[in-house]
This record gives structure tokens, C-alpha cells and sequence, in this order.
């Protein structure tokens, strides 16, 4: 989502221009290309020859460099983005007032490209009357805020005003500027994860499954454009984009329910996860007791989401099924196919070295109901979704 982006970074005098080295690491690492302007403050904190060396690029400080003058007009134009990171209290200040006395405000004042600033200073200066009002009033002019978090702060206090981290700043600004288009206007359903299906108040019945290849789906679609509505069994994974609407569930049951709910208004719905296929009858009130040498548990079907999705689509809907198979792949992928009325299977086999449950890789056969059979290698999760979505965008536009 960054490749190739332009993305310009102003730093000020606090102490969180630390994380200012990894920020430009981590745009660097994902392609974009990165400028820097510090204030005189900001040097006393981070060196300019990490910076530059990081960045690839001069660092620039003054509106003369050797009886050049800087173009601060050009920089906020070159930029796609302008971040303000950190934001100390006093470059604040100066932002609500137009003052122009250095390089990083002149840029300010002129930039065209949207701007986005993340504030960092210690709780009280943060909590301070003129601080609320200042950061109203730019608010106010168009800039964007990054909120600050709560924990350490240079202080040694605890309390509200550290600068975001790095990868919140990345994923703030991937999601507020970056998602491109393709899927603009559609919205897609995703299942993820396991079910729990309960037997007493402490035990349930199970699988291995992470989630994460339901949590990448839904990210990618999101990153194209899409809205996403993600419902998820119970799983560690937490989503990038506070944009995605994220929806739990535990059993069988309840995912079913929330898939009814969602899928009229669905566009595109895609069932990535490991559903129980049996639930016990009876969910115990109280614990089993450990009493005989064996136990039975009288199990019934749940409902199958992905097959009663397929009895009721609509000629406009795309629908998505996953097929993890131990034997006969391809047949019963085929077979799940056609008998769910998907419009494609997504396989993946466990006889495939990191590939399935609990990987963070993953190795994928689509089979389209035209016939159509693509095989991709073994890949990143992340790589994976986007070689699904990019094959559903281009059957949508069939
Ligand atoms: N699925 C579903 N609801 C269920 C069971 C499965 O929506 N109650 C979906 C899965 O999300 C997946 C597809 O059906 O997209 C295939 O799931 P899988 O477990 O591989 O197949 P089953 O139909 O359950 O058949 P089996 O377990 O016998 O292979």
C-alpha cells in the first residue's frame, strides 16, 4: 500500500523522536519513499546523519542549505502525505498562530498534501487548556490527529501523552490515504477462525485453527477499497483497521446467526473458517464429573453457513468457500463446489509441508465453477489473501 509513496516526516524537539528511526525504517521497508525535516529542538534528540542514512535522503533543517534555499512549497507538493511526528507542544502552538520561523512551519503553512500530526509531550502540558484548544483549532484547519496513548512517559510518570507507535502511524496512514479503489462501493463478508462449541461451563469442543488467514482476507479487501464486515470464532489475532467491522462469536450457532444477518446486504462473501461441523446436544450446566473409564457425547449437525449462504445468492453476490482436505483434494474441493453453489473453493491440503492450521504460510488451489483451476506456491498468509482477492476482483470484472 506504500510502495512508491511519497511521504514527507516533520520532527520537533521530544524525546519520542526516538521512534522517528523506526518509523523510517518501516516506510523504507515497504516501499515508500521518505523525506525528512527537523527543527534545531529536534536534533538535540535524534541525530540527522540516522535519519539521513535511514532515509536515503539530505535532512533538512534550514530554508538556506550551502546558499540554496530550501523550497518548502515544492516539499509540501512533492509530499503525498505530510506527518508531523512528534508534534511537541510548542510546534503546536505555533501551527494554531501561522508562525513561520523555521523550515518545518514554512513547510507547514504551505503544504498542499493532506497533514497529519502526531502529538507527543508529558500529561499535564497534554491535558493543559491551551493544548485542548490548540489541537481543536488545527483540527479545525483540516490537519489530522493521531491520538496519543497512555503508559511511560519521559517523565517517569504514567499517564497520557506518549506519541503513537511507529506501526500505528503506518497503519493510520495506510488506511486513512492509501486504500486504493478496486473494490469501492462493495461490501464483503469474511467468516475466520474456529468454533468453540461448549460441553459444561469450563469445556468445549474444537480446532487448531488460527484465524489468520480470514484476518489477512479481510485486511486486503480492505486495503482495496471494500467494506468489511469480519465475523470471527475466538482467536488471538487482533485487526490492523479500526475500519474493518469486527464481529465475535464462539459457537457455531452464534456464526451462523450473525452470517444471516450480514449476508443480504453483502456483496461478497467469503467463509474462511474452520466451523464445527457437530455441537453436543446438551450443554452440561454443571462440570463433568470424572466418573467412568469412557465417555460418549451425543453430538448433533450444526448448520452449514457457507451451504445455506449458497441456497439463498443472489446473481449479484460472489460467494467463497475453503476446502482444508487430508485426502482426495482436489475431488472433494470439487464436490464442496459445486454442492455449497460457491463460486469458487479455495483448497488447501495438510499434506502440504507449512501449509494450513497455525502456519503463517499457506499453499492454495482455487477452483472456479467455470472450470477454471489456478495453483499458487507456498506463500506468506498476507501474500496468499492477495492472491485471493486479486482472483475474485478479477472474476467480478469478468
Ligand atoms: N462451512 C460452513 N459451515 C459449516 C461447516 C463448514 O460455512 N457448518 C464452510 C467452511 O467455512 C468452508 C467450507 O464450508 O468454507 C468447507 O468446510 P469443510 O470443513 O472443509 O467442509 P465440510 O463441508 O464441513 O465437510 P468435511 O468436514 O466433511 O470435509
Amino acid at each position: 500500500m506504500l510502495e512508491n509513496k511519497k511521504i514527507l516526516i516533520g520532527v520537533t524537539g521530544s524525546i519520542a523522536a526516538y521512534k522517528i528511526i523506526l518509523l523510517i525504517r518501516l516506510l523504507v521497508k515497504e516501499g515508500a519513499e521518505v523525506k525528512i525535516i527537523v527543527t534545531k529542538a529536534a536534533t538535540d534528540f535524534v541525530s540527522p546523519l540516522i535519519l539521513s542514512t535511514l532515509s536515503k535522503n539530505i535532512v533538512l533543517q534550514d530554508l538556506s542549505l550551502n546558499s540554496e534555499w530550501a523550497n518548502h512549497v515544492q516539499l509540501g507538493r512533492w509530499a503525498d502525505v505530510f506527518i508531523i511526528a512528534p508534534l511537541s507542544c510548542n510546534t503546536l502552538a505555533k501551527f494554531t498562530a501561522g508562525i513561520c520561523d523555521n523550515l518545518l512551519l514554512a513547510t507547514y503553512l504551505s503544504a498542499t498534501c493532506p497533514v497529519v500530526l502526531a502529538p507527543a509531550m508529558d500529561e499535564d502540558m497534554w491535558k493543559h487548556p491551551s493544548t485542548k484548544r490548540n489541537i481543536e483549532t488545527v483540527k479545525s484547519f483540516g490537519n489530522h490527529i493521531i491520538n496519543v496513548g497512555s503508559g511511560e512517559l519521559a517523565s517517569g510518570l504514567i499517564g497520557e501523552g506518549r506519541m503513537a507507535e511507529p506501526e500505528q502511524i503506518i497503519t493510520y496512514l495506510k488506511e486513512t490515504f492509501f486504500r486504493t479503489k478496486e473494490l469501492h462501493g462493495k461490501t464483503v463478508l469474511i467468516t475466520a477462525g474456529p468454533t468453540y462449541e461448549s460441553l459444561d461451563p469450563v469445556r468445549f469442543i474444537s480446532n487448531y485453527s488460527s484465524g489468520k488467514m480470514g484476518f489477512a482476507l479481510a485486511e486486503e479487501m480492505f486495503a482495496k477499497g471494500a467494506s468489511v464486515i469480519l465475523v470471527t470464532g475466538p482467536t488471538k489475532e487482533v485487526l490492523a483497521f479500526e475500519g474493518i467491522k469486527r464481529v465475535d462469536v464462539v459457537s457455531a450457532n452464534d456464526m451462523f446467526n450473525a452470517c444471516m444477518e450480514n449476508a443480504p446486504t453483502s456483496d461478497i462473501l467469503i467463509m474462511s473458517a474452520a466451523v464445527a461441523d457437530y455441537t453436543p446436544i446438551t450443554i452440561e450446566k454443571e462440570k463433568i464429573k470424572k466418573k467412568e473409564d469412557s465417555l460418549s457425547v451425543e453430538l448433533t449437525k450444526t448448520r452449514d453457513i457457507l451451504f445455506s449462504l449458497g441456497q439463498q445468492k443472489t446473481s449479484n453476490q460472489f460467494l467463497v468457500g475453503f476446502a482444508l482436505e487430508t485426502n482426495n483434494e482436489m475431488d472433494n474441493a470439487l464436490q464442496k463446489l459445486h454442492k455449497k453453489k460457491a463460486d469458487c473453493i479455495v483448497l488447501n491440503s495438510l499434506n502440504d509441508k507449512n501449509a494450513g492450521f497455525g502456519y503463517d504460510t499457506n499453499k492454495i488451489t482455487i477452483l472456479h465453477k467455470s472450470g477454471e483451476t489456478v495453483e499458487f506456491d507456498l506463500k506468506n498468509k498476507k501474500e496468499v489473501a492477495k492472491d485471493i482477492v486479486s482472483f475474485i476482483i478479477s472474476k467480478l470484472n469478468d
